[in-house]
Protein backbone atom coordinates (compact mmCIF):
# COMPACT_ATOMS: atom_id res chain seq x y z
CA UNK A 1 0.00 0.00 0.00
CA UNK A 2 0.69 3.68 -0.61
CA UNK A 3 0.27 6.22 2.47
CA UNK A 4 -0.91 9.66 1.42
CA UNK A 5 -1.13 12.66 3.84
CA UNK A 6 -2.91 15.50 3.84
CA UNK A 7 -1.44 18.48 6.19
CA UNK A 8 -4.65 20.56 6.40
CA UNK A 9 -5.70 23.93 7.88
CA UNK A 10 -7.61 22.18 10.53
CA UNK A 11 -5.90 19.17 10.59
CA UNK A 12 -4.10 16.03 9.22
CA UNK A 13 -5.64 12.99 7.33
CA UNK A 14 -3.70 9.87 6.45
CA UNK A 15 -4.76 6.47 4.64
CA UNK A 16 -3.25 3.68 2.76
CA UNK A 17 -4.57 2.72 -0.68
CA UNK A 18 -4.02 -0.28 -2.65
CA UNK A 19 -1.83 0.03 -6.14
CA UNK A 20 -5.87 0.01 -7.39
CA UNK A 21 -6.68 3.14 -5.74
CA UNK A 22 -8.94 1.47 -2.60
CA UNK A 23 -8.29 2.67 0.82
CA UNK A 24 -7.70 -0.21 3.19
CA UNK A 25 -6.69 2.42 6.44
CA UNK A 26 -7.32 5.95 8.05
CA UNK A 27 -5.82 8.27 10.79
CA UNK A 28 -6.57 11.59 11.34
CA UNK A 29 -5.27 14.12 14.34
CA UNK A 30 -5.94 17.94 14.61
CA UNK A 31 -4.12 20.94 15.71
CA UNK A 32 -5.05 24.94 16.42
CA UNK A 33 -5.80 27.89 14.26
CA UNK A 34 -3.30 30.32 15.99
CA UNK A 35 -5.42 34.11 15.08
CA UNK A 36 -2.91 36.56 17.22
CA UNK A 37 -4.14 39.59 15.32
CA UNK A 38 -7.16 40.33 13.00
CA UNK A 39 -6.72 39.29 9.18
CA UNK A 40 -3.04 36.79 10.31
CA UNK A 41 -3.66 33.06 10.63
CA UNK A 42 -0.66 30.97 11.63
CA UNK A 43 0.12 27.26 12.62
CA UNK A 44 3.09 25.64 14.62
CA UNK A 45 4.88 23.51 12.40
CA UNK A 46 6.21 21.53 15.29
CA UNK A 47 2.15 21.37 15.70
CA UNK A 48 2.03 19.98 12.13
CA UNK A 49 4.48 17.35 13.45
CA UNK A 50 3.24 16.08 16.63
CA UNK A 51 -0.21 15.41 14.48
CA UNK A 52 2.04 13.28 11.83
CA UNK A 53 3.33 11.57 14.35
CA UNK A 54 -0.06 10.08 16.27
CA UNK A 55 -1.63 9.59 12.54
CA UNK A 56 0.97 7.77 11.29
CA UNK A 57 1.55 5.79 14.50
CA UNK A 58 -2.07 5.01 14.49
CA UNK A 59 -2.34 4.14 10.49
CA UNK A 60 1.00 2.39 10.81
CA UNK A 61 -1.11 0.02 13.75
CA UNK A 62 -4.05 -0.82 11.65
CA UNK A 63 -1.74 -1.66 8.45
CA UNK A 64 0.68 -4.08 10.33
CA UNK A 65 -2.71 -5.48 12.23
CA UNK A 66 -3.84 -6.36 8.64
CA UNK A 67 -1.39 -7.51 6.80
CA UNK A 68 -0.30 -4.25 4.64
CA UNK A 69 3.57 -3.05 4.00
CA UNK A 70 4.33 0.24 3.31
CA UNK A 71 5.97 1.07 -0.37
CA UNK A 72 5.88 4.53 -0.23
CA UNK A 73 5.06 7.87 1.56
CA UNK A 74 3.56 11.15 -0.45
CA UNK A 75 2.71 14.42 1.04
CA UNK A 76 0.06 16.81 -0.11
CA UNK A 77 -1.51 19.79 2.07
CA UNK A 78 -2.43 23.23 2.42
CA UNK A 79 -1.28 25.26 -0.28
CA UNK A 80 1.14 28.63 0.41
CA UNK A 81 2.50 29.00 3.71
CA UNK A 82 5.74 29.82 4.29
CA UNK A 83 7.83 28.10 7.39
CA UNK A 84 10.90 30.21 7.97
CA UNK A 85 14.10 27.74 8.77
CA UNK A 86 17.42 29.17 10.17
CA UNK A 87 20.94 27.47 9.35
CA UNK A 88 20.05 24.51 11.68
CA UNK A 89 17.06 23.66 9.86
CA UNK A 90 15.09 25.52 12.98
CA UNK A 91 11.38 26.88 12.71
CA UNK A 92 12.33 30.66 13.33
CA UNK A 93 8.43 31.44 13.99
CA UNK A 94 4.79 30.29 13.66
CA UNK A 95 4.19 29.78 9.79
CA UNK A 96 1.73 32.34 7.97
CA UNK A 97 -1.14 30.42 6.02
CA UNK A 98 -2.57 30.67 2.77
CA UNK A 99 -5.54 32.86 4.50
CA UNK A 100 -3.40 35.07 6.28
CA UNK A 101 -4.23 38.49 4.79
CA UNK A 102 -0.97 40.34 6.40
CA UNK A 103 0.67 41.26 3.01
CA UNK A 104 -0.98 44.26 1.26
CA UNK A 105 2.18 46.31 1.67
CA UNK A 106 4.30 43.25 0.44
CA UNK A 107 2.07 42.88 -2.40
CA UNK A 108 2.46 46.30 -4.00
CA UNK A 109 6.44 46.21 -3.46
CA UNK A 110 6.27 42.84 -5.14
CA UNK A 111 4.65 44.76 -8.22
CA UNK A 112 6.29 48.11 -7.94
CA UNK A 113 9.68 45.80 -8.81
CA UNK A 114 8.31 43.62 -11.18
CA UNK A 115 5.18 45.02 -13.25
CA UNK A 116 1.62 43.01 -12.75
CA UNK A 117 1.62 41.82 -16.41
CA UNK A 118 5.13 40.96 -16.48
CA UNK A 119 4.69 39.07 -12.99
CA UNK A 120 1.53 36.92 -14.36
CA UNK A 121 3.15 36.65 -18.18
CA UNK A 122 6.31 34.77 -15.87
CA UNK A 123 4.68 33.28 -12.69
CA UNK A 124 1.15 33.23 -13.76
CA UNK A 125 -0.49 35.04 -11.18
CA UNK A 126 -0.14 38.56 -9.96
CA UNK A 127 1.24 39.54 -6.17
CA UNK A 128 -1.17 37.59 -3.99
CA UNK A 129 -1.92 38.59 -0.82
CA UNK A 130 -2.16 35.01 0.66
CA UNK A 131 0.80 33.27 -1.15
CA UNK A 132 4.09 32.61 0.27
CA UNK A 133 6.57 35.44 -1.38
CA UNK A 134 4.58 38.37 0.00
CA UNK A 135 5.34 36.70 3.28
CA UNK A 136 8.92 36.96 3.25
CA UNK A 137 8.61 39.98 2.08
CA UNK A 138 6.68 41.32 4.95
CA UNK A 139 9.27 39.16 6.84
CA UNK A 140 11.88 41.65 5.71
CA UNK A 141 9.76 44.78 6.25
CA UNK A 142 7.92 43.86 9.67
CA UNK A 143 10.92 41.29 11.37
CA UNK A 144 14.56 42.14 10.14
CA UNK A 145 15.49 40.07 12.58
CA UNK A 146 14.05 36.80 11.88
CA UNK A 147 14.67 37.60 8.17
CA UNK A 148 18.28 38.10 8.92
CA UNK A 149 18.50 34.69 10.19
CA UNK A 150 16.19 32.85 7.11
CA UNK A 151 18.10 30.17 5.41
CA UNK A 152 15.38 28.68 3.67
CA UNK A 153 11.44 29.18 3.39
CA UNK A 154 9.35 25.90 2.77
CA UNK A 155 5.86 25.44 1.99
CA UNK A 156 4.07 23.23 5.34
CA UNK A 157 4.09 19.63 3.33
CA UNK A 158 7.08 20.46 2.21
CA UNK A 159 8.43 21.20 5.64
CA UNK A 160 6.71 18.21 6.72
CA UNK A 161 8.67 16.42 3.96
CA UNK A 162 12.23 17.91 5.50
CA UNK A 163 11.10 16.45 9.30
CA UNK A 164 10.72 13.41 8.08
CA UNK A 165 13.81 12.84 5.57
CA UNK A 166 16.23 15.43 6.06
CA UNK A 167 16.02 16.85 2.89
CA UNK A 168 14.71 19.87 1.75
CA UNK A 169 12.55 20.14 -1.89
CA UNK A 170 9.23 20.41 -3.62
CA UNK A 171 7.56 20.22 -6.47
CA UNK A 172 5.86 22.30 -9.26
CA UNK A 173 1.88 22.18 -8.11
CA UNK A 174 2.69 23.80 -4.59
CA UNK A 175 5.90 25.92 -5.79
CA UNK A 176 3.90 27.37 -8.19
CA UNK A 177 2.04 28.78 -5.68
CA UNK A 178 4.72 30.62 -4.27
CA UNK A 179 4.60 33.42 -6.32
CA UNK A 180 8.53 33.43 -7.79
CA UNK A 181 8.10 30.21 -10.20
CA UNK A 182 8.40 30.53 -14.16
CA UNK A 183 5.87 28.51 -15.14
CA UNK A 184 7.02 28.03 -18.59
CA UNK A 185 10.38 26.47 -17.20
CA UNK A 186 8.75 25.03 -13.94
CA UNK A 187 11.60 26.29 -12.20
CA UNK A 188 12.41 29.50 -9.75
CA UNK A 189 12.46 32.37 -12.09
CA UNK A 190 15.92 34.02 -11.01
CA UNK A 191 15.03 37.63 -12.91
CA UNK A 192 11.68 37.55 -10.35
CA UNK A 193 13.96 37.16 -7.72
CA UNK A 194 16.51 39.43 -8.22
CA UNK A 195 13.95 42.36 -8.74
CA UNK A 196 13.25 42.08 -5.15
CA UNK A 197 17.01 41.25 -3.95
CA UNK A 198 16.07 37.56 -3.11
CA UNK A 199 18.51 34.68 -3.50
CA UNK A 200 17.24 31.60 -4.92
CA UNK A 201 19.02 29.66 -2.33
CA UNK A 202 15.82 30.52 0.01
CA UNK A 203 14.28 28.09 -1.73
CA UNK A 204 14.28 24.08 -2.37
CA UNK A 205 15.02 22.49 -5.19
CA UNK A 206 11.83 21.80 -7.90
CA UNK A 207 11.39 18.21 -8.17
CA UNK A 208 8.71 16.13 -10.07
CA UNK A 209 5.69 15.77 -7.81
CA UNK A 210 6.30 11.98 -8.05
CA UNK A 211 9.72 12.05 -7.07
CA UNK A 212 10.96 10.68 -3.73
CA UNK A 213 12.43 13.32 -1.97
CA UNK A 214 14.53 11.02 0.39
CA UNK A 215 13.82 7.95 3.37
CA UNK A 216 12.07 8.03 6.58
CA UNK A 217 14.92 8.60 9.09
CA UNK A 218 15.09 6.13 11.67
CA UNK A 219 13.95 8.29 14.48
CA UNK A 220 10.87 8.81 12.66
CA UNK A 221 10.77 4.70 11.96
CA UNK A 222 10.98 4.21 15.49
CA UNK A 223 7.62 6.54 16.54
CA UNK A 224 5.36 5.27 14.17
CA UNK A 225 6.18 1.52 13.42
CA UNK A 226 7.01 2.16 9.32
CA UNK A 227 9.68 0.91 7.96
CA UNK A 228 13.11 3.19 7.72
CA UNK A 229 13.63 4.25 4.94
CA UNK A 230 10.45 4.22 3.64
CA UNK A 231 10.40 6.62 0.16
CA UNK A 232 8.88 10.05 0.98
CA UNK A 233 7.30 11.25 -2.43
CA UNK A 234 7.38 14.88 -2.68
CA UNK A 235 3.64 15.20 -3.53
CA UNK A 236 1.23 18.17 -4.48
CA UNK A 237 -0.77 21.27 -3.01
CA UNK A 238 -3.91 20.10 -1.50
CA UNK A 239 -6.24 20.73 -4.80
CA UNK A 240 -3.76 19.61 -7.14
CA UNK A 241 -3.40 16.57 -5.48
CA UNK A 242 -7.31 16.15 -4.64
CA UNK A 243 -7.44 16.43 -8.74
CA UNK A 244 -4.96 13.66 -9.16
CA UNK A 245 -7.57 11.54 -6.83
CA UNK A 246 -10.20 12.91 -8.87
CA UNK A 247 -8.09 11.11 -12.18
CA UNK A 248 -8.08 14.80 -13.68
CA UNK A 249 -4.88 14.68 -16.09
CA UNK A 250 -3.65 17.78 -17.97
CA UNK A 251 -3.90 15.21 -21.06
CA UNK A 252 -7.21 15.50 -20.48
CA UNK A 253 -7.87 19.06 -20.89
CA UNK A 254 -11.47 20.64 -20.03
CA UNK A 255 -12.28 17.63 -17.95
CA UNK A 256 -11.96 19.77 -13.99
CA UNK A 257 -13.95 19.83 -11.06
CA UNK A 258 -16.26 22.27 -9.14
CA UNK A 259 -16.25 21.85 -5.59
CA UNK A 260 -18.95 23.09 -2.72
CA UNK A 261 -16.76 22.77 0.34
CA UNK A 262 -16.45 25.37 3.03
CA UNK A 263 -14.84 27.14 -0.11
CA UNK A 264 -16.34 26.76 -3.52
CA UNK A 265 -13.23 25.67 -6.32
CA UNK A 266 -13.04 25.40 -10.29
CA UNK A 267 -10.11 22.86 -11.08
CA UNK A 268 -9.40 22.99 -14.75
CA UNK A 269 -6.64 21.07 -16.23
CA UNK A 270 -4.42 22.62 -18.40
CA UNK A 271 -2.01 21.28 -21.48
CA UNK A 272 -0.06 24.68 -21.63
CA UNK A 273 0.20 27.94 -19.33
CA UNK A 274 -2.32 30.68 -20.06
CA UNK A 275 -2.76 32.79 -17.58
CA UNK A 276 -5.89 35.48 -17.57
CA UNK A 277 -4.10 38.55 -18.83
CA UNK A 278 -5.60 40.06 -15.54
CA UNK A 279 -4.73 37.64 -13.06
CA UNK A 280 -8.39 37.15 -11.80
CA UNK A 281 -7.70 33.48 -11.43
CA UNK A 282 -5.17 31.63 -10.47
CA UNK A 283 -2.72 29.56 -13.03
CA UNK A 284 -1.06 26.45 -11.26
CA UNK A 285 1.57 23.94 -12.54
CA UNK A 286 -0.17 20.32 -12.17
CA UNK A 287 1.10 16.97 -10.29
CA UNK A 288 1.43 15.55 -14.01
CA UNK A 289 4.04 18.21 -15.67
CA UNK A 290 0.77 19.75 -16.76
CA UNK A 291 -0.86 22.87 -15.80
CA UNK A 292 -4.32 24.15 -14.46
CA UNK A 293 -6.57 27.21 -13.41
CA UNK A 294 -7.75 27.38 -10.24
CA UNK A 295 -10.86 29.81 -9.03
CA UNK A 296 -11.48 29.75 -5.02
CA UNK A 297 -15.12 31.64 -3.79
CA UNK A 298 -13.87 31.85 -0.17
CA UNK A 299 -17.67 31.26 1.37
CA UNK A 300 -19.24 28.49 -0.52
CA UNK A 301 -21.02 25.90 1.84
CA UNK A 302 -19.34 28.04 4.09
CA UNK A 303 -21.98 30.67 3.60
CA UNK A 304 -24.62 28.04 4.42
CA UNK A 305 -23.10 26.53 8.02
CA UNK A 306 -22.97 30.42 8.86
CA UNK A 307 -26.27 31.11 7.78
CA UNK A 308 -28.02 27.70 9.50
CA UNK A 309 -25.72 27.95 13.10
CA UNK A 310 -26.98 32.07 13.17
CA UNK A 311 -30.12 32.19 12.08
CA UNK A 312 -31.51 28.71 11.66
CA UNK A 313 -29.85 27.50 15.06
CA UNK A 314 -30.78 23.69 15.19
CA UNK A 315 -32.62 23.23 11.81
CA UNK A 316 -31.42 19.98 10.05
CA UNK A 317 -29.27 21.56 6.60
CA UNK A 318 -32.28 18.64 4.96
CA UNK A 319 -35.24 21.19 5.94
CA UNK A 320 -33.41 24.20 4.91
CA UNK A 321 -33.30 22.78 1.89
CA UNK A 322 -36.32 21.42 0.92
CA UNK A 323 -37.84 25.22 1.64
CA UNK A 324 -35.30 26.14 -0.85
CA UNK A 325 -36.48 23.83 -3.71
CA UNK A 326 -40.23 25.08 -2.99
CA UNK A 327 -39.00 28.42 -3.96
CA UNK A 328 -39.04 29.44 -7.67
CA UNK A 329 -35.51 29.89 -9.34
CA UNK A 330 -34.56 33.12 -9.07
CA UNK A 331 -35.66 34.12 -5.69
CA UNK A 332 -38.61 36.55 -6.33
CA UNK A 333 -35.86 38.95 -7.20
CA UNK A 334 -33.98 38.06 -4.00
CA UNK A 335 -30.25 37.70 -4.29
CA UNK A 336 -27.31 36.61 -2.09
CA UNK A 337 -23.42 38.22 -2.04
CA UNK A 338 -21.50 35.49 -0.73
CA UNK A 339 -18.20 37.52 0.61
CA UNK A 340 -19.09 36.72 3.84
CA UNK A 341 -14.84 36.25 4.24
CA UNK A 342 -14.03 38.93 1.11
CA UNK A 343 -13.32 37.08 -2.17
CA UNK A 344 -10.68 35.22 -3.82
CA UNK A 345 -11.37 34.68 -7.59
CA UNK A 346 -12.27 36.48 -9.53
CA UNK A 347 -12.43 39.80 -7.46
CA UNK A 348 -8.92 39.33 -5.17
CA UNK A 349 -10.47 41.71 -2.63
CA UNK A 350 -10.40 40.83 0.91
CA UNK A 351 -12.89 43.58 1.78
CA UNK A 352 -15.25 42.02 0.15
CA UNK A 353 -18.38 41.81 2.09
CA UNK A 354 -21.69 39.60 2.04
CA UNK A 355 -25.36 40.56 1.59
CA UNK A 356 -28.88 39.72 0.81
CA UNK A 357 -30.50 42.18 -2.03
CA UNK A 358 -33.43 42.85 -2.19
CA UNK A 359 -35.77 41.70 0.12
CA UNK A 360 -39.43 42.51 0.40
CA UNK A 361 -42.50 41.55 2.95
CA UNK A 362 -43.14 38.79 0.74
CA UNK A 363 -39.98 36.86 1.48
CA UNK A 364 -39.57 34.02 3.43
CA UNK A 365 -37.06 31.49 5.29
CA UNK A 366 -36.95 29.54 2.17
CA UNK A 367 -36.31 32.36 -0.30
CA UNK A 368 -32.79 33.79 1.43
CA UNK A 369 -31.58 30.10 1.65
CA UNK A 370 -32.58 29.65 -2.30
CA UNK A 371 -31.24 33.10 -3.24
CA UNK A 372 -27.64 31.96 -1.16
CA UNK A 373 -27.50 28.60 -3.15
CA UNK A 374 -27.89 30.77 -6.22
CA UNK A 375 -25.13 33.17 -5.21
CA UNK A 376 -22.59 31.34 -4.29
CA UNK A 377 -23.25 29.86 -7.84
CA UNK A 378 -23.57 32.96 -9.48
CA UNK A 379 -20.19 33.92 -7.66
CA UNK A 380 -18.64 30.40 -9.46
CA UNK A 381 -20.13 31.50 -12.12
CA UNK A 382 -18.03 34.20 -12.24
CA UNK A 383 -14.93 31.93 -11.84
CA UNK A 384 -15.89 30.26 -14.96
CA UNK A 385 -16.36 33.08 -17.22
CA UNK A 386 -12.96 34.01 -16.78
CA UNK A 387 -11.83 30.84 -17.45
CA UNK A 388 -13.87 29.91 -20.90
CA UNK A 389 -11.57 31.96 -23.50
CA UNK A 390 -8.57 30.38 -21.60
CA UNK A 391 -9.69 26.35 -21.75
CA UNK A 392 -12.32 24.61 -23.48
CA UNK A 393 -14.65 23.45 -20.32
CA UNK A 394 -15.75 19.63 -21.43
CA UNK A 395 -16.95 18.35 -17.95
CA UNK A 396 -16.65 19.48 -14.24
CA UNK A 397 -17.39 17.00 -11.58
CA UNK A 398 -19.22 18.19 -8.67
CA UNK A 399 -17.49 17.37 -5.12
CA UNK A 400 -17.67 18.64 -1.63
CA UNK A 401 -20.62 18.39 0.99
CA UNK A 402 -22.73 20.91 -0.77
CA UNK A 403 -22.47 18.86 -4.22
CA UNK A 404 -24.65 16.02 -1.85
CA UNK A 405 -27.66 18.57 -2.31
CA UNK A 406 -29.97 17.85 -5.32
CA UNK A 407 -31.42 21.05 -5.21
CA UNK A 408 -27.61 22.83 -4.95
CA UNK A 409 -26.35 20.74 -7.89
CA UNK A 410 -30.09 21.49 -10.18
CA UNK A 411 -28.82 25.69 -9.09
CA UNK A 412 -25.43 25.05 -9.89
CA UNK A 413 -25.77 22.95 -13.35
CA UNK A 414 -28.39 25.49 -14.84
CA UNK A 415 -26.67 28.92 -13.75
CA UNK A 416 -23.05 27.22 -14.70
CA UNK A 417 -24.47 25.68 -17.79
CA UNK A 418 -21.66 23.27 -18.08
CA UNK A 419 -22.14 19.65 -18.10
CA UNK A 420 -21.97 18.26 -14.54
CA UNK A 421 -20.84 14.54 -13.52
CA UNK A 422 -20.75 12.98 -10.15
CA UNK A 423 -17.79 10.80 -8.81
CA UNK A 424 -18.01 8.05 -5.74
CA UNK A 425 -14.78 9.34 -4.34
CA UNK A 426 -14.70 11.30 -1.10
CA UNK A 427 -10.92 11.05 -0.04
CA UNK A 428 -9.98 14.31 -1.04
CA UNK A 429 -6.36 15.31 -1.27
CA UNK A 430 -4.32 12.41 0.57
CA UNK A 431 -6.05 9.89 -1.95
CA UNK A 432 -3.85 12.18 -4.62
CA UNK A 433 -0.85 11.82 -2.30
CA UNK A 434 -0.75 8.47 -2.30
CA UNK A 435 -1.38 7.70 -5.62
CA UNK A 436 1.80 10.55 -6.50
CA UNK A 437 3.35 7.73 -4.05
CA UNK A 438 2.49 4.74 -6.12
CA UNK A 439 4.58 6.25 -9.01
CA UNK A 440 7.56 7.74 -6.66
CA UNK A 441 8.01 3.70 -5.59
CA UNK A 442 7.89 2.47 -9.32
CA UNK A 443 4.10 0.75 -8.68
CA UNK A 444 3.36 2.58 -11.93
CA UNK A 445 5.74 4.06 -14.95
CA UNK A 446 4.68 7.67 -15.14
CA UNK A 447 1.30 9.64 -12.95
CA UNK A 448 -0.30 9.33 -16.82
CA UNK A 449 -0.06 5.57 -16.15
CA UNK A 450 -1.05 5.87 -12.50
CA UNK A 451 -4.26 7.85 -13.75
CA UNK A 452 -5.46 5.67 -16.71
CA UNK A 453 -5.19 2.89 -13.93
CA UNK A 454 -7.07 4.45 -10.79
CA UNK A 455 -9.00 7.84 -12.12
CA UNK A 456 -12.94 6.86 -11.03
CA UNK A 457 -15.86 6.35 -12.97
CA UNK A 458 -17.90 9.51 -13.17
CA UNK A 459 -21.46 9.49 -14.00
CA UNK A 460 -23.14 12.74 -15.99
CA UNK A 461 -25.99 14.33 -14.16
CA UNK A 462 -28.97 15.15 -16.22
CA UNK A 463 -28.46 19.29 -17.55
CA UNK A 464 -30.87 21.83 -15.62
CA UNK A 465 -31.76 24.41 -17.76
CA UNK A 466 -33.62 27.64 -15.93
CA UNK A 467 -34.07 31.11 -18.14
CA UNK A 468 -34.54 33.35 -15.07
CA UNK A 469 -30.47 33.16 -14.30
CA UNK A 470 -29.57 35.02 -17.08
CA UNK A 471 -31.59 38.43 -15.77
CA UNK A 472 -31.14 36.95 -12.08
CA UNK A 473 -26.70 36.66 -13.12
CA UNK A 474 -26.59 40.39 -14.83
CA UNK A 475 -28.26 41.83 -11.18
CA UNK A 476 -26.13 39.80 -9.15
CA UNK A 477 -22.76 41.42 -11.10
CA UNK A 478 -24.31 44.80 -10.84
CA UNK A 479 -24.69 43.88 -7.03
CA UNK A 480 -21.59 43.33 -6.31
CA UNK A 481 -20.67 46.85 -6.37
CA UNK A 482 -22.58 47.70 -3.98
CA UNK A 483 -21.07 45.77 -1.20
C1 LIG B 1 -5.45 27.52 -2.97
C2 LIG B 1 -5.67 27.79 -1.53
C3 LIG B 1 -6.34 26.81 -0.70
C4 LIG B 1 -5.38 26.18 0.24
C5 LIG B 1 -6.21 25.57 1.34
O1 LIG B 1 -4.97 28.58 -3.68
O2 LIG B 1 -5.31 28.82 -1.01
O3 LIG B 1 -7.04 25.87 -1.44
O4 LIG B 1 -4.54 25.33 -0.45
O5 LIG B 1 -5.84 24.41 1.80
Amino acid sequence: VSIGIDLGTSGLKALALTPEGHSVAEASASYPLLTPRPGWTEQKPSDWLEATRQALGELAGKLEAAGYTPVALGLSGQMHGAVFLDAWGEVIRPAPLWNDQRTAEACAEIEAAVPRPELIRRTGNPAVTGFQLPKLIWLRRAEGENFARTRRVLLPKDYLAFALTGNAATEPSDASGIGGLNLAAQDWDAEVLAALGLRSELFPEVIPSHGVVGGLRADWARVTGLPEGLPVVAGAGDNAAAAIGLGLSSARPGVGSVSLGTSGVIFLPLERPTPDPQGRIHLFCHADGGYHLLGVTLAAAGSLQWYRDRLAPGVAFDALMQEAAAVAAGSEGLLFMPYLAGERSPHLDPDLRGAWLGLSLAHTRGHLTRALLEGVAFSLKDVLEVMKPLATIRQLLAIGGGARSEVWLSILSAVLGAPLARTPIEEGPARGAALLGLVGAGVYQSVAEMLEATAPEAQAIPAYSEPAYAAAYERFKAGFRAV
